[in-house]
């Protein structure tokens, strides 16, 4: 085996300053190609993308709002999966969500879009602009582009058949007039995080999916059973609107599936679409190679609003760890443990989605606890564990159910409320386990409310921010917290952890805001994606910030971090409303250096950066930028481009529009113009 190359410890970059300009900004020495967005085709005979609304044939163009995105190398020749692949490759490119307005996504409709009852036309094209890409890229002369024609390009959108793996395949649970058997499901919905196994297929998270689906008042009644308390802590009370009214486009089954209302007679819903929603909330398998090999949803990583799926260290005969957050205010950090141990020739297989089936099929599920000593415990959710098997809010049937209702299930054994626990990502050497807690508008000193979560050492933050448009409250900026597993073991049930990094703008109060002495080079909030590159062990950090966009458009940055517990015992103080103190203690990560922590990228107005992978020779780093222009503010201006936010990347010479062209999510490979490895 060739040797492992050597990982960077200093950044060697200049810094890229904040910026508010409608342009994709990365250090100098470096260029940012736009490679796919919106609509591109994907097959020969797709025509080319108008980009003014009157496109259709989503199922063979780029889907919308690039996020999570996973590389898989092929053979020069690209008939095979190559490890070793940097030149030519598959993206797996989740497409979470679309830029949307009063059920309408505008960009999408040449008016802007009619509300409800939705058109048929308008709500096949949003429909499959969700899902997956599968999409070929490949460097020729230097430069990147996607591959139109391949053979591997396809799209899985929400209404393509998937199975239904693990503990649940065949619960009561996910019985639908779909799958009365309960072992299939369509498609796969507002997928945000992704995951690559070792065994090389795609694992993507499904997130928002709940908002998707429309339950109508009185339903609580016409139920009549405990689903009513499951549906309200995923949050589909009854009354509750869908996002885009698909449900208002026809009565054939893929519109009529997003009323989960119970309207027929039976009672285990083979007759209606009342468990649709437990179909959805799963780590779903994808083998990016194979477009004949079975779709799978993993139900025993348990069912939330997924981000990433972050494998922990391979250890020869030790089980598999992956870690996963529920991106939720107050929601939880899992981990699951496979049955399982690592056989290394897996990591070969032939059989990708069998192998998954070998280890995302057994194995346990848990839930977080943080102490405030700095240390730590997972629970693990077992029926067997008397706080569930006893728990008064909901009676779980059997394992399955609690699979299905994780987050009562880590109700019931008393986990910690985060601060939105976004993407998570394993240090490639260390094995440390990082976790972006993008911020938490219901974090308060004393909580006034039940939806409001009390300071802790794992969530010390509570303040206001009131520059800018809004004024903010809780922790507005977030931070990113870390651990290491007791004894390095992928089973361990105890961990120690601190905080790499606190969210802040330069120069704000350094004892109770910036505790991590970010400068102006360094400064960020709202960190969301989070990956580690094995081969520079560069830890990318992206944002989707609400509380810094007055000052800069969101951005990347580059982190060498050092390990948990490097750092000291910070204290902060609060002021009750009695005029007593209450002292909080956290554990705060050595500060980082003008070489260890700086920003690499700014994204046009408006965008979300998320979506990190790069080919194995860490040459080429590719990244999406979601949502750009995604506040047009009213459907009406949709007739008018100098309305429009941003009009990137038309007005980066990308695609149909230029210079008034409507925004598009895309895809960016960065490279250095030297030829060397990213961040060096
Ligand atoms: Fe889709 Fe939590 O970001
Ligand atoms: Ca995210
Ligand atoms: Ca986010
Ligand atoms: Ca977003």
């Amino acid at each position: 085996a060739p040797a492992a190359p050597a990982p960077i410890t200093a950044l060697g970059f200049t810094a890229v300053p904040k910026s508010l300009a409608d342009t994709v900004s990365v250090p100098v020495g470096y260029t940012a190609s736009i490679i796919y967005a919106l609509g591109d085709p994907l097959t020969a005979t797709t025509p080319a993308y108008r980009n003014d609304g009157t496109d259709t044939d989503f199922e063979n163009r780029a889907g919308d709002h690039h996020d999570g995105m996973e590389y898989f190398g092929l053979s020069a020749d690209g008939t095979r999966r190559d490890v070793n692949g940097s030149e030519r490759g598959l993206l797996a490119i989740n497409h979470e969500a679309t830029s949307n307005l009063d059920v309408r996504s505008y960009y999408l409709h040449a008016n802007g879009g009619t509300v409800n009852p939705r058109p048929t036309a308008e709500a096949d094209k949003e429909i499959a602009v969700h899902g997956i890409s599968v999409v070929e890229v490949r460097k020729t002369n230097g430069q990147w582009a996607y591959v139109q024609t391949s053979a591997f390009n396809r799209r899985v959108t929400p209404l393509t058949p998937v199975q239904i793996a693990g503990p649940v395949r065949g619960n009561a649970l996910v019985r639908t007039l779909y799958s009365t058997a309960g072992t299939a499901a369509r498609g796969t919905l507002n997928n945000c995080g992704t995951g690559q196994t070792p065994w090389g297929t795609d694992l993507t998270g499904e997130e928002n999916w709940a908002g998707y689906f429309t339950r109508a008042a009185g339903d609580d009644a016409a139920r009549g059973d405990k689903s009513v308390v499951s549906l309200n802590r995923y949050g589909r009370a009854q009354g509750s609107a869908s996002r885009h009214g698909w449900e208002t486009a026809g009565a054939a089954d893929q519109y009529a599936r997003w009323n989960i209302s119970k309207t027929g007679a039976s009672t285990d819903g083979t007759d209606d679409y009342r468990n649709e929603l437990n179909t959805f909330g799963y780590i779903v398998e994808i083998d990016a190679y194979d477009k004949t090999a079975a779709i799978k949803k993993r139900t025993a990583l348990g069912r939330f609003a997924h981000e990433s799926a972050s494998f922990g260290l391979q250890r020869a005969g030790q089980p598999l760890a992956v870690y996963m957050g529920d991106d939720s205010r107050g929601e939880y950090i899992y981990k699951f443990v496979s049955t399982a141990n690592w056989d290394a020739a897996d990591a070969n297989s032939a059989n990708r989605i069998a192998t998954g089936d070998k280890y995302l099929d057994s194995g346990k599920l848990y839930v977080a606890r943080f102490n405030a000593d700095g240390t730590g415990t997972w629970i693990e959710l077992d029926i067997a564990n008397t706080a569930i098997a006893n728990y008064a809010t909901y009676d779980f049937a059997d394992q399955a159910d609690v699979l299905v209702n994780a987050r009562l299930a880590a109700d019931a054994v008393g986990a910690t409320k985060m601060d939105r626990p976004e993407w998570c990502a394993v240090h490639p050497t260390t094995g440390e386990i990082y976790y972006t807690l993008t911020n938490n508008s219901n974090r308060r000193v004393e909580p006034a409310s039940g939806s409001q979560h009390a300071v802790d050492a794992a969530n010390p933050r509570a303040y206001t921010d009131t520059k800018g448009a809004a004024t903010q409250s809780g922790n507005v900026n977030g931070h990113i917290i870390r651990m290491a597993e007791t004894g390095n073991t992928n089973a361990a049930t105890t961990f120690s952890w601190d905080v790499y990094l606190f969210g802040a703008e330069a120069g704000s109060n350094a004892t109770q805001i910036n505790l991590s002495s970010l400068t102006a080079d360094q400064d960020f909030s709202s960190p969301d994606g989070l990956w580690f590159s094995k081969n520079t062990g560069i830890c990318w950090i992206q944002t989707d910030d609400g509380a810094y966009t007055d000052v800069t458009n969101c951005m990347m940055l580059a982190g060498v971090p050092g390990r948990v517990g490097d750092g000291t015992v910070a204290t902060l103080n609060y002021t009750r409303a009695d005029s007593t103190t209450l002292s909080i203690q956290t554990r705060v990560g050595r500060a980082p250096t003008a070489t260890t922590l700086k920003r690499f990228l700014v994204g046009p107005v408006d965008c979300e950066l998320t979506g990190c992978a790069e080919t194995p020779d860490g040459k080429t780093l590719f990244v999406n930028i979601q949502h750009p222009g995604e506040n047009l503010g009213a459907v009406a201006n949709i007739a008018n481009p100098a309305l429009y936010p941003s009009h990137w990347p038309g007005n980066a010479g990308y695609g149909a529009g230029g210079a008034t062209a409507r925004p598009r999510s895309a895809t960016l490979a960065i490279t250095k113009n030297d030829g060397g490895r990213v961040g060096n």
